[in-house]
């Protein structure tokens, strides 16, 4: 059943504040492309990530690197194109603020200009934080995302779970108290601990969604592709998989290339 459009009202940053004030959970999934988005919108996503993902999961390499701020920027203009109701936040790439809080800045203006996306989400905390401050000044929306950072995957050397030990667990904390004063209006949490999730969750104000951080935060976000089973070699424990697409699609290929060889496709029906 998707939402009948006089039924619903633009979700806004200050949308996902009410819903974390009244205890609401917030549903967030990525997607890079106009049909995909224009579907999930109509399902009443609230928010969709125009994740760097798209590196792994459209490009297919090994790492959320090697994407380019002009690719974001025609991944979330198609996006933007396919809804009417959920907030779009774009990833900001890599390299694309790291440097210093001018580059940043211009980085997020040129997606908000070229995009038309809502906001952008930036890996990191205090190492980024003059970034993040500039960006705000602009009036740009900045979601953050602390936990397991991929951008950073050659510094951690693995995608296992963050901030096991108490040193990095106190620092993500601390983290997380930054960025809301700094006035990020939401954290991407990635592979931590539920506890301490729940614990971030409920030491900050602003919303906590979670993507292998357990329940007791503020939403869930996962990468549309896996959730739709289109991505077999992903087998993380926090991923659930609602559809089993990549079995689905090879049957209905398969169906087809017999019925095209067999001469069965087209039919008399199928043809003018
Ligand atoms: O790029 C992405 O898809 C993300 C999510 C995993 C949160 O950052």
């Amino acid at each position: 059943m998707s939402v009948a459009k006089k039924d619903y009202k633009k979700v806004t940053t200050n949308t996902l504040a009410e819903m974390k004030q009244n205890g609401k959970k917030i549903s967030m999934l990525t997607a890079y492309d106009y049909t995909l988005a224009k579907i999930i919108d109509s399902a009443g996503i609230d928010v969709i990530l125009v994740g760097d993902s798209a590196s792994n999961v459209m490009a297919g390499h090994e790492t959320t690197l090697p994407i380019t701020l002009d690719q974001m920027i025609y991944h979330a203009s198609s996006v933007v194109r396919g809804i009417d109701r959920a907030l779009v936040v774009v990833d900001m790439p890599f390299g694309s603020y790291q440097g210093n809080s001018l580059e940043a800045l211009s980085s997020a203006i040129k997606i908000m200009k070229e995009s038309g996306g809502h906001s952008v989400k930036l890996e990191g905390g205090s190492e980024i934080i003059e970034s993040i401050e500039r960006i705000l000044t602009a009036g740009i929306p900045v979601m953050g995302h602390l936990g397991l950072t991929p951008q950073s995957i050659y510094k951690f050397g693995t995608y296992t779970v963050r901030a096991k030990e108490e040193v990095e667990a106190e620092k993500l904390l601390a983290d997380a108290k930054l960025l809301e004063e700094a006035g990020c209006f939401a954290i991407v949490l990635e592979k931590v601990p539920a506890q301490l999730a729940q614990k971030v969750a409920e030491s900050i104000s602003i919303p906590v969604i979670g993507i292998g951080a357990g329940a007791g935060v503020d939403g869930q976000v996962l990468v549309l592709h896996d959730m739709l089973g289109m991505t077999h070699e992903f087998n993380p424990r926090f991923l659930r998989r609602y559809l089993n697409l990549a079995d689905d699609i090879t049957g209905a290929v398969q169906s087809y290339v017999q019925d095209v060889k067999s001469a069965d496709f087209p039919n008399e029906k199928e043809q003018y």
